[in-house]
């Protein structure tokens, strides 16, 4: 199991002159309906394409040493799309389950699905509770696909396990802390978030990781999902690098504290 690194620690650990990369790197895919568009094609083309630069980010994630790698596949809001696209996309994932899932496995790969998956039908859940499975002892890298994933509904699900868990009588109110509520988030067990990418343009988080983004490193670049590169994420892994991390304390004191 991976352990979580409280913020404190990293502040004491991390030196600003050799900072390590990311542990935990999450991203907004963003942009493949206008990639395709650009190119004369309708929507759904580029989420097909966007499936190569998935490929590619859990390639460069293995190489790099992150271990931990969260993909916003399907927001809780996306199901208002077109019926064409919303099956376009489960299909995908079908697909992507059964073509990819051996081979992630092979390669150390353990997949995990966030997310309230009881929304999928039962031939979707079978195969991502047979991917998850099969890739449960695997420690290379933790991919995990956030699939009807909202941030909102993540810490509405935290709260109601805690609150189920102070009716029975297991928890008081008074035990009920931030390393508590963590627990019951999706990601309890994954390293902190350390850096969230978006592609696309947009700078905003569209209800993907709130709770966990509280000391994440932003990223925002134009290039559309389906263009996304090992390249760029290597661009973003430097940029993170250069950053000084400071969890609420200043500069100096972090200077101090790394020397
Ligand atoms: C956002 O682009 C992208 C999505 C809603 C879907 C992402 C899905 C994939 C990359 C393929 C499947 C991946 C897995 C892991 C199974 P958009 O459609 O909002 O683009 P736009 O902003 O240009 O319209």
């Amino acid at each position: 199991m991976l352990g979580k690194r409280s913020n404190k620690a990293s502040v004491e650990t991390e030196s600003p002159v050799s900072v390590p990369g990311p542990q935990h790197v999450a991203i907004i895919m963003d942009g493949n309906g206008r990639w395709a568009q650009k190119k004369g094609k309708i929507r759904t083309f580029g989420h097909k394409a966007g499936v190569e630069s998935v490929r590619a980010v859990v390639r460069f994630a293995r190489q790099n040493d992150i271990k931990s790698l969260t993909l916003f596949a399907f927001s809780s809001e996306n199901w208002k799309r077109p019926e064409e696209e919303v099956s376009v996309l489960m299909e995908l994932f079908n697909l992507v389950l059964n073509n990819e899932a051996k081979r992630l496995h092979k390669n150390g790969v353990r997949l995990k699905v966030i997310g309230d998956v009881s929304a999928f039908d039962d031939k979707l859940k079978e195969k991502i509770r047979k991917a998850e499975d099969m890739t449960a002892e695997n420690e290379a890298l933790v991919l995990n696909i956030a699939a009807n994933y909202g941030g909102r509904w993540d810490i509405v699900n935290a709260a109601q396990q805690l609150a189920n868990e102070v009716v029975t009588g297991a928890v008081s109110i008074e035990d009920i802390n931030e390393s508590l509520f963590d627990s019951k988030m999706s990601t309890a067990d994954l390293p902190e978030l350390d850096l969230l990418i978006r592609t696309g343009g947009e700078h905003r988080i569209s209800n993907f990781l709130l709770w966990q983004c509280a000391y994440a490193e932003l990223f925002f670049t134009d290039v559309l999902w389906p263009d996304f590169s090992e390249e760029v994420f290597q661009e973003a892994v430097d940029d993170f690098k250069r950053r000084q991390r400071r969890f609420g304390l200043t500069g100096d004191q972090v200077d101090v504290i790394a020397k």
